[in-house]
């Protein structure tokens, strides 16, 4: 063996090992920072609707939650954001291609069996790393996400005033309502 093919020999495998465990770090920071927000919205949502309705709940999930995203972007540098197939938000919510596929994906695993909310997936794509983490909808959700014929009269109109094209709606508990969806150069 002639002593560059022994030097790639030793330098190739190494600097594979290096690039993955980058990525590991990027997956394990990823998964950090998308799963800090839904356990304090879920806690502001149980909170506001205790205290008034699940009408008065419904800014928890319209102002606070993108505003707890911006939060997280400065404080981290991921870009945080909610999206989803069936969105409520046409404006903040609808899936890029990778996201959509993620999605989808998703939606196979958990038909097939996997329990929602480990689904995941992280990966370099391009000179960013991304990351999705899918939320499956919990009884609580339904005040607000379950079929139209369920939903409070307040909800609705409050709803409708809002998200006229709204088509977040008609789900079932165990169901994907979206994903967290965050990135961050590399
Ligand atoms: C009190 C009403 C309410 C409850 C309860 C609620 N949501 Fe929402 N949800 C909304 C509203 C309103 C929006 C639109 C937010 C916006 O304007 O960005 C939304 C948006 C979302 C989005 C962003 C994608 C989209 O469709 O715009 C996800 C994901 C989501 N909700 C998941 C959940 C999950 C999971 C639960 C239960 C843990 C839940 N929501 C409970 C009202 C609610």
């Amino acid at each position: 063996m002639k002593t560059q093919s022994i030097v790639a020999a030793l330098v190739i495998p190494f600097v594979a090992t290096l690039a993955h465990a980058g990525d590991d770090a990027m997956l394990s920071e990823a998964r950090n920072v998308a799963m800090s927000l839904p356990p304090k919205l879920l806690a502001s949502l149980q909170e506001e609707i205790k205290k008034s309705g699940p009408e008065g709940a419904i800014p928890v999930c319209k102002d606070m939650a993108p505003k707890m995203a911006g939060k997280l972007f400065q404080e981290t540098g991921w870009k945080v954001k909610r999206v989803s197939l069936k969105p409520r938000n046409e404006a903040r919510a609808i899936p890029d291609d990778w996201e959509k596929a993620a999605l989808e994906d998703f939606d196979r695993r958990a038909a097939a069996g996997e329990p929602p909310a480990q689904l995941e997936k992280g990966e370099t794509v391009g000179s960013e790393y991304r990351y999705v983490k899918a939320l499956p909808v919990q009884p609580l959700c339904l005040n607000c996400h379950g079929p139209v014929d369920q939903l409070s009269p307040a909800v609705k109109s409050v709803l409708g005033e809002h998200y006229p094209n709204d088509r977040a709606t008609g789900y079932s508990v165990g169901q994907i309502r979206g994903a967290i969806s965050v990135r961050k150069p590399l």
